[in-house]
């Protein structure tokens, strides 16, 4: 029989037995951890093995030092294994690090700079953990999670509470501790269906359910509000992701991720989108925020830039017919940024009430046909954007991904578009194969997934394949191959991190992290594996689940150090005579 790792793993996290006794109290397990962390110990769903040593693995100076240095971390964290690590003070209970707005202030940031993100002004990696807020629930389960929320998981203003803004925005406050958003088969028609629909009509569909079969299938939703557009995009199989520069309170990213719906932090104030060129079929912006014409509207620069030919942005608002209007605008036009979007090579095409669409060339030769003194193209390609300074010229022309929308074949990659993509065709099927007899991994109770090294999207095609009712953020961290466009392709939610640095959320919005060599990676780019697990356990939902797999040596000093954290772990044995071994932790809901 063969036995692929996703098999083992659905076998772990599937099965009664083993849920009960991840299930167990922490101090059960740390004696168990204790008794059997010393000696090799067969269980039913693989054996726990013996702590040996990572000498093994110091083939690298630089792996090395790490190690040491991970361990000298660890030691400090206590002296012993009964000692916990500290917990953080309560104005961390919801705190992004990298977004210290008072710190950014006194580094002398300004004119909304401040609220970007600046990792380097908060270098010092506080080892403590997020505790939950006090009335803090574990979520209801899918799909009754997206519709209703415990007000006590999320920060909110009272004032928030009461208004009831534009259609997006829009939602109501049932009973105490609980928030209802208008589902799309709720009893209250809150126009967001209409509002997909005429979104539709107006790019020449039939229906909102075209979409798809029309090559709209990544939807960038910039400023979402409470995520109700995301949520009916969701259930006409789009992936929509919504981004939000931080927000202190009311954060519309914590709001949808609470609900179960992809969510990123991100900004448009000075640096590029954490996304490489031609990754969004669609761009949408109700009332997002941002002022278009701000900054020699680099911010249209930046939309083009993430846009595939062909791709659309949406915009509504009733202020767009007022903007544009300052450069170079006829007398009587009321089309915004007529000529700067013609300049893009952008084509109206068709404006109704607040809404104006604009679609993409799919013709590249339209930029050469361009006015002689129009935005330049960029030099070079700009595959792995990681927070770049804004550039006013535009990426992408020469990129092999300059694939049109509706070029784009349904269903799987042909092996012309694997080539394309230059991936080793065995690569791809061996990454994607699920294991033979999955059985389910634990039943609702997950449904934010993170795969923090993400390669080509195959845990996320494997969960998709057996049907289960979650959604991936596919992280490709920075220095491996860029395998992004692969995972656009096929309709996942994706994007670029350096796990050297926070990752650019809130706390507890996931409920399980797979992680496939991630350890080794960040030991050989000298990141700290006592930085990364602290960082881990901020962004998990207390009772959220953990895999890791990686060489015997990482996987030990991770399992040493998670146990400091209180995380319920175990270490598997994948029994092949391989060298890899699987760690599926816990988290506790600790309150303290
Ligand atoms: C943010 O920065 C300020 C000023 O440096 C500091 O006093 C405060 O503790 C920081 N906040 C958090 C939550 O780290
Ligand atoms: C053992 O299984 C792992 C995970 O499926 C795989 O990566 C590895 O190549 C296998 N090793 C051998 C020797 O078969």
């Amino acid at each position: 029989m063969r036995s692929s790792w996703y098999s083992k793993l659905y076998l772990v996290l599937g099965s009664r037995p083993p849920i009960n006794w991840l299930l167990l109290s922490a101090v059960g397990v740390f004696v168990l951890i204790a008794l059997l962390g010393s000696s090799s110990y067969s269980t039913t769903f693989g054996s726990v093995t013996d702590s040996v040593g990572p000498e093994i693995y110091l083939n690298h100076r630089r792996v090395k030092e790490q190690i040491l240095s991970d361990y000298l971390e660890l030691k400090n964290l206590g002296p012993d294994r009964e000692k916990d690590v500290d917990f953080c003070s309560k104005d961390r209970e919801n705190y992004v690090p990298c977004y210290n707005v008072s710190a950014n202030l006194l580094a002398g940031f300004n004119n909304g700079e401040e609220f970007d993100r600046h990792c380097e002004v908060s270098r010092d990696r506080q080892h403590c953990l997020v505790r939950p807020p006090k009335e803090y629930k574990i979520p209801l389960t899918w799909p009754s999670g997206r519709d209703v929320i415990w007000s006590g998981n999320v920060k909110l203003s009272k004032d928030q509470f009461l208004s009831s803004g534009s259609m997006t925005k829009r939602l109501m406050l049932l009973e105490e501790n609980q928030i209802s958003f208008h589902s799309d088969d709720g009893v209250i028609v809150d126009g967001v269906k209409d509002y997909s629909h005429q979104i539709a009509e107006m790019i020449g569909l039939g229906s909102d359910s075209d979409f798809h079969e029309a090559g709209v299938h990544n939807v960038l939703d910039i400023g979402c509000g409470f995520g109700s557009l995301d949520a009916h995009l969701l259930s006409l199989k789009l992936t929509a992701v919504c981004i939000a520069a931080y927000e202190p309170s009311g954060s519309q990213v914590q709001l949808a991720l609470e609900r179960g719906l992809p969510a990123i932090i991100s900004s448009f104030i000075s640096r590029q989108l954490p996304f490489p060129s031609l990754s969004y079929d669609m761009v949408h912006c109700t009332q997002c925020g941002i002022v278009w014409d701000d900054k020699d509207k680099m911010f249209l620069i930046e939309v083009d830039r993430v846009l595939k030919p062909g791709g659309y942005f949406v915009l509504t608002s009733p202020t767009s017919r007022h903007q544009g209007s300052a450069v170079g605008s006829k007398k009587g036009s009321v089309i915004p940024f007529e000529e700067f979007t013609q300049n893009l090579c952008w084509n109206l095409l068709a404006e109704q009430e607040e809404t104006f669409i604009w679609q993409k060339t799919a013709d590249i030769q339209c930029y050469t046909s361009r006015k002689q003194d129009s935005i330049p193209l960029c030099n070079g390609e700009d595959d792995q954007s990681y927070y770049r300074p804004l550039a006013q010229c535009i990426s992408g022309t020469t990129s092999k991904h300059w694939i049109p929308i509706k070029k784009r074949l349904s269903g799987s990659l042909s092996s012309a578009e694997i080539e394309v993509h230059r991936i080793i065709p065995e690569d791809f099927s061996e990454n994607l194969e699920p294991g033979d007899e999955d059985p389910m991994p634990p039943y609702n109770m997950v449904r934010n997934v993170m795969d923090m090294s993400a390669h080509y999207g195959g845990f996320n095609a494997a969960l998709v394949e057996a049907r289960k009712s979650v959604w991936v953020m596919n992280v490709v961290p920075i220095g491996e191959r860029n395998t992004l466009p692969v995972i656009f392709y096929q309709g996942f939610a994706a994007v670029f991190h350096n796990w050297c640095e926070p990752f650019p959320t809130y706390p507890r919005t996931y409920d399980m992290l797979h992680a496939n060599g991630l350890l080794s990676l960040l030991a050989s780019e000298r990141c700290s594996m006592v930085d990364l697990i602290f960082e881990m356990d901020r962004i998990l939902r207390p009772e959220g689940w953990v895999i890791i797999s990686d060489k015997i040596g990482p996987i030990e000093r991770a399992r040493d150090l998670v146990t400091h954290l209180l995380w319920e772990a175990r270490v598997i044995d994948l029994q092949n005579g391989s060298d890899q071994r699987l760690l599926v932790c816990q988290k506790p809901f600790l309150r303290k």
